[in-house]
């Protein structure tokens, strides 16, 4: 089906950080239209597609996208609404070209991505479909994911001493999306009146989990376990499990670890996970080391790939490629999926895909800056990935995403709820 697109504008605006991001809207002919607000990460990899930002310190300290917005509605515009397009992938192939790094560096990833998803929205629009059920999947079948709540904060993204950023707390057990998302928000509760009684402070890091003084990992473990009791849910597989997200490329350096100030090898960090995974019902670990620690990887992952899932995300970057070699490598057994670290919706479709056909899970995932736009809860349902993380069940661009998918459960009573 041939579009033409009548408009393709974008403005900068505010993440939930309150730093600049990008938003486009684009419309087409036929009157369909499509807006998206573009995420961005604070603990990012070294390869991710370039977040191109103005660098003008007198605007922002520095971290305006007025030069993206302008190559949005330069350039881009002028491309697209120069012919017609039958397909997202013309699009996004055409918005590579265009730009003609390996990158993103010349016109930005945030630019480029914001187009990719508008465009999206306004191509589904155009044939009357939801996100959800337009986008083209890869063998897959549609589903319910399992939501991966973030309920307690460390590194980059809460001022406390913890060095693991993400204690994420999984309903794997749920019968349905909806007790799923109410486990979630009771366990954040019944977590938010423990710390609240041990004299912990309850306020939030910028996904919105607790951020306590709390420096010891397995300290934070024993506590989200006695929530989930709380709460009267059953710790484990059958109920409610853990994920964690230490992104331990943050306190990775000259070769070793530095978790509340004891400095770990590999195979320290390696022993540190088994005894976690014997003590706690820890079922997944994203990025347990750094991106730069390749070796490690392969070990970490002979050692628990048995065990558990093993997410890589920093060392990945939604990268088709990066995915590619590293399955030959036999790192991990699953990867993390942020749309803006590559930068358009067909590579992130690539990406899946390569790990589908590899037997390696996919964890769709939001970023620590994120706006209300909720496109990856689409993205999670179509390509039946089966598992996403967007945060605490708290802050409405946390929220707006889990609430997408009590909309999308509700309107399909059908599709079914859990793990790929
Ligand atoms: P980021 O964190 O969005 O700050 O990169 C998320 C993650 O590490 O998974
Ligand atoms: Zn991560």
């Amino acid at each position: 089906m041939a579009h033409e697109f009548t408009d393709v504008s974008a403005l900068e605006i505010l993440d939930s950080r309150g730093k600049p991001t990008v938003q486009v809207s684009v419309a087409l002919a036929d009157g369909s239209t499509g807006t998206a607000g573009v995420p961005s990460g604070a603990s990012t990899g070294t390869r991710e597609a370039v977040e191109l930002r103005d660098g003008d310190t007198s605007r922002y300290a520095g971290a305006g996208v007025l030069i993206a917005v302008g190559n949005v509605n330069g350039e881009i515009a002028d491309l697209l609404k120069g012919r017609s397009w039958n397909t997202l992938a013309e699009v996004d192939e055409a918005l590579i070209a265009l730009d003609g790094t390996p990158n993103k560096g010349r016109l930005g990833a945030n630019a480029i991505l914001g187009v990719s998803i508008a465009t999206t929205r306004a191509m589904a629009a155009s044939e009357g479909k939801p996100v959800y059920l337009w986008l083209p999947g890869f063998g897959q079948a549609r589903r319910m994911p399992v939501p991966c709540f973030n309920v307690l904060n460390g590194g980059a993204h809460a001022p406390n001493p913890l060095d693991f950023q993400e204690f994420m707390i999984s309903p794997l057990g749920a019968p349905s999306m909806a007790e799923a998302i109410r486990a979630g928000a009771e366990v954040y509760a019944a977590l938010r009146k423990r710390l609240s009684a041990g004299g912990h402070n309850t306020g939030l890091g910028d996904e919105g989990g607790f951020a306590p003084n709390l420096a010891e990992p397995e300290e934070v473990l024993t506590e989200i376990v006695a929530a989930i009791t709380d709460a009267g849910y059953t710790p484990g597989r059958d109920g409610v499990a853990i994920a964690l997200d230490p992104a331990a490329s943050e306190f990775h350096q000259d070769g070793s670890y530095s978790v509340n100030g004891q400095t770990l090898s590999s195979a320290d960090m390696i022993a540190r996970y088994t005894a976690m995974i014997d003590a706690f019902p820890i079922w997944s670990i994203e990025d347990g080391l750094g991106e730069a620690d390749r070796e490690g990887w392969k070990q970490l992952t002979e050692a628990l790939g048995d065990r558990i899932q093993l997410v890589g995300d920093d060392n990945f970057c939604t990268n088709p490629a990066i995915i590619a070699k590293a399955i030959e490598d036999g790192i991990a057994n699953s990867a993390l999926i942020k749309v803006n670290q590559i930068g358009s919706i067909t590579e992130t479709l690539e990406a899946m895909r390569i790990c589908h056909d590899a037997g390696y899970t996919q964890m769709v995932s939001h970023r620590s800056g994120e706006t209300a736009d909720t496109f990856i809860a689409d993205l999670v349902v179509a390509t039946g990935a089966g598992q996403i993380k967007t945060g605490a069940p708290a802050r409405g661009e946390r929220v707006s995403k889990y609430n997408r998918l009590l909309e999308i459960a509700a309107a399909n009573p059908d599709l079914p709820y859990g793990l790929a």
